[in-house]
């Protein structure tokens, strides 16, 4: 395939069909995002708005980093402080199917239903790919019809329209076009990290203390395995607590699992044999965490674990 000749396509489409209307998009810093909003910039410019929604799940630094990359690369997006309707949305929640849906619930039907429309635009543009169509059509996603998320009934409000740039195309042909478009490799090579981010990380209630914890853990895990050549890495932060001893004194400390994982497309996933003597630095580092006294590192291949632990 020619991805300059599909960039080339996908521009003079976005440009006939959004004429001289306004788009929107949302970006969170993965892949399909990212390509979604450099490809809508190049086609639309000021008339595609761009924003990063802070869920206060996210990982150390992204927010600042995702909106410098951009600012880098001439696209102005921005930034929506959404951390306390997250945080409130998730007070309490234990179950993991629970935790979740309010995710989605507060990122589209009120924080970005919101954005839409006081922003006046009546054309979407989402980084849908081919796998995800055809994991919805399996029944292995949820339905993901972006509109009925929105809250936007588009029999009553007529006019509003989904555009899907990459609807065409899998992950290695979204980096293709990636870096087609210029985008820098910190973002085509990243690893995979979930819709729900750090709260698909924490066992149990998402509090700020917890996300703390996980997101300090999470930046040890990353900066220790960048090199592992594994497809997955990531701290966990169980429900459980154990005793240990610091100080001289017993406490009962939360417990944080490192995975690490070799995968192709994340369907099946076996564990990374980590050297010992990294395994031993990040287990001190970890549990060098305020209230962190134990590290586990999870042998479990998917089937029958999942990669992520909510
Ligand atoms: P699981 O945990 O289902 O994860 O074995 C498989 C792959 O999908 C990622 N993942 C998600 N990605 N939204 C996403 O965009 C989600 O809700 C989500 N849940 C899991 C996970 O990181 C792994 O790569």
């Amino acid at each position: 395939m020619n991805y300059q000749a599909f960039v080339d396509e996908q521009v003079a489409f976005l440009r006939q069909t959004v004429g001289d209307g306004l788009a929107i998009n949302a970006l969170s810093g993965g892949v399909d995002s990212s390509v979604v909003t450099a490809l809508g910039h190049r086609a639309l410019g000021k008339r595609l708005k761009t924003v990063f929604i802070d869920n206060a799940l996210m990982r150390e630094g992204e927010p600042e980093r995702v909106v410098a990359t951009f600012a880098d690369l001439g696209i102005p997006v921005e930034r929506v402080d959404a951390r306390r309707e997250f945080l409130s949305a998730l007070k309490g929640l234990t179950d993991p199917e629970d935790k979740r849906n309010a995710i989605t619930r507060t990122f589209y039907a009120d924080v970005f239903g919101r954005l839409v429309r006081e922003s006046g635009a009546k054309f979407l543009l989402h980084g849908t790919i081919l796998t995800d169509i055809e994991e919805t059509v399996a029944g292995i996603k949820r339905q993901h019809n972006i509109l009925a998320q929105l809250g936007i009934d588009p029999q009553k409000e007529y006019g509003y329209q989904v555009l899907e740039p990459l609807k065409t195309l899998r992950k290695d042909g979204v980096r293709e076009v990636a870096r087609v478009l210029g985008l820098p490799p910190g973002i085509t090579e990243r690893i995979p990290f979930p819709g729900p981010a750090l709260a698909a990380r924490i066992v149990g209630e998402v509090t700020p203390e917890r996300l703390a914890t996980v997101r300090a853990a999470t930046a040890m895990v990353e900066e220790e395995l960048a090199d592992s050549g594994a497809f997955q890495y990531m701290a966990v932060l169980l429900e459980d607590k154990a005793t240990g001893i610091r100080n001289n004194r017993r406490e009962f400390g939360q417990i944080i699992v490192v995975r690490a994982i070799h995968s192709v497309d994340a369907r099946e996933a076996t564990v990374v044999e980590i050297p010992w003597p990294t395994l031993h630095r990040l287990c001190r580092r970890i549990t060098g965490i305020p209230g962190v006294n134990r590290c586990l590192y999870d042998l479990t291949p998917k089937p029958p674990a999942t990669v992520e632990y909510v």
